[in-house]
């Protein structure tokens, strides 16, 4: 299995080059089930997730190609004929995301079969909402044998309210609709940008949707979707990261290829910490060697802070002088990285949904064990400032969210190597999140 060693203490200077978004790409590749023309995606991003889900799409009968030289970033998907709508537990289990197939199989083909995917390393995650949400649109569902059956002759359009915010539970109803008879109205939306990127691709695919970014989404349903051609936003939970790296290491670093609108939230917190940044088009400048002082954080949905950077915060508040109390909104159990944290150094007590972190506290090397994908990356950040090196055990979970992570920071000075198996490998990875 791989690991990263860091050597901490080495300032990021440069240019870092952010990719395209993961949880953007990912339903927007679930997207091309609903039509039977190709949907080309450009920027997709080189991580492991994309990969399971190019597995997963051939398993039903696709034809994906992930482009390779120049093209490497470009995907193209050509459902022609859908032999076989199920998602096994196999695939469900290493990716969470997988569950997004289910709202655009049975709206193309009236029939998925969806493996259910169980617990998780950061929550019980369940996909209720999901379920529920395509029961409204008149899908039959059954639950059997660890799998979710739904069938339905056409949906009909309705009004669909969620009882919490949810993203993929969003996203998925979001595709499930636009090939339903009549209208629909989605209720207590996610408002996160993946939505939105989602909903572009399917209206230059024939889709009429209105209100993506907002609460209240409306979807006029159609007969038939065709291909388009469509660009990923950028990642903006890696950009946070660089971001971050570059403020803990007292830097001076350019985040290039981002969109600093969706880090409102994140900048804004940084700035009460210290942290300096300026925005000059889609480059972000982080300028470390400031002190950093304590303050509070709570995740909340978009455009609230991301749970998606509580990890990476965390790492950041531990070189932060005072108490910052950290509270986690979204998922029940995402402080795992926190004992990994303490492993090194850092003062850090958690009461339930809280996390109180006491600095500065210098941090040491030590072995360390990454639990999931944003808890790798809490420790990779803590590993670039502590003293000595750091090995990072289990990091096929950075791989399945973070692109080249190790050449992209070794590009601006970082002293970081992986050791052991190199990606990409064959074989699916024992993980279950995202
Ligand atoms: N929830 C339910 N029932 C449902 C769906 C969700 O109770 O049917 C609960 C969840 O258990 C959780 C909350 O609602 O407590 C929010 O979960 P959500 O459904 O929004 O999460 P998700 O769609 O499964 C996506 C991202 C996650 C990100 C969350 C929150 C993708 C592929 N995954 O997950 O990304 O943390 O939204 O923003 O988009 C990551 O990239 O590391 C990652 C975990």
């Amino acid at each position: 299995m791989d690991k990263l060693v860091i050597r901490g203490g080495e300032a990021l200077l440069g240019t870092v080059r952010v990719s395209g978004a993961k949880n953007a790409a990912l339903p927007c590749m679930a997207a091309a089930l609903l039509t039977d023309e190709p949907v080309i995606l450009e920027n997709i991003p080189q991580v492991r997730d994309i990969e399971t889900t190019r597995r997963l799409l051939a398993a039903m009968g696709a034809e994906v190609e992930l482009g390779y030289g120049r093209a490497q970033h470009r995907t193209t998907i050509h459902c022609k004929t859908l032999a076989a709508p199920e998602a096994s537990y196999e695939l469900v289990k290493t990716m969470r995301a997988s569950t997004l197939v289910l709202g655009p199989l049975v709206a193309r083909c009236g029939h998925a079969r969806v493996s259910l995917p169980g617990g998780c390393a950061i929550g019980a995650r369940p996909i209720d909402m999901h379920i529920k949400g395509l029961e409204s649109l008149g899908a039959k569902i059954t639950q059997n044998h660890g799998y979710v059956e739904a069938t339905t002759n056409r949906l009909k359009g309705a009004e669909v309210f969620f009882d919490k915010i949810t993203v993929t539970g969003t996203e998925d109803l979001l595709m499930a609709a636009t090939l339903a008879d009549g209208e629909t109205v989605l209720h207590n939306c996610a408002r996160e940008p993946e939505v939105t990127d989602l909903a572009d691709l399917l209206n230059k695919m024939g889709a009429k949707i209105s209100g993506a970014g907002t609460s209240t989404i409306r979807v006029a349903g159609v007969a038939k979707l065709h291909g388009a051609r469509h660009r990923i936003i950028p990642d903006r939970v890696e950009a946070g990261t660089f971001i971050i790296a570059g403020a803990m290491t007292g830097g001076d670093l350019n985040i290039a290829g981002c969109n600093p609108a969706h880090l409102g939230a994140l900048l804004d917190k940084l700035a009460a910490v210290g942290v300096k940044t300026k925005q000059s088009g889609d480059t972000v400048r982080v300028m470390g060697d400031v002190p950093l002082h304590a303050c509070d954080m709570t995740t909340e949905e978009y455009p609230g802070f991301p749970t998606d950077m509580q990890a990476q915060f965390m790492a950041l508040a531990t070189q932060a002088e005072g108490v910052s109390v950290i509270t986690e909104n979204i998922f029940e159990n995402r402080f795992m990285h926190a004992q990994e944290l303490v492993r090194m150094g850092a003062n850090i007590k958690i009461d339930g949904p809280h996390a109180t972190v006491r600095g500065k506290t210098p941090l040491s090397a030590a072995a360390v064990l990454a639990s999931d994908l944003r808890a790798s990356a809490s420790l990779v950040l803590a590993a670039l400032v502590a003293d000595g090196e750091t090995i990072i055990d289990r990091v096929y979970h950075i791989d399945r969210g973070y692109e080249n992570i190790e050449e992209k920071l070794r590009g601006v000075g970082a002293q970081i190597r992986r050791i052991g198996e190199m990606f990409p490998r064959k074989t699916a990875a024992p993980a279950t999140n995202a």
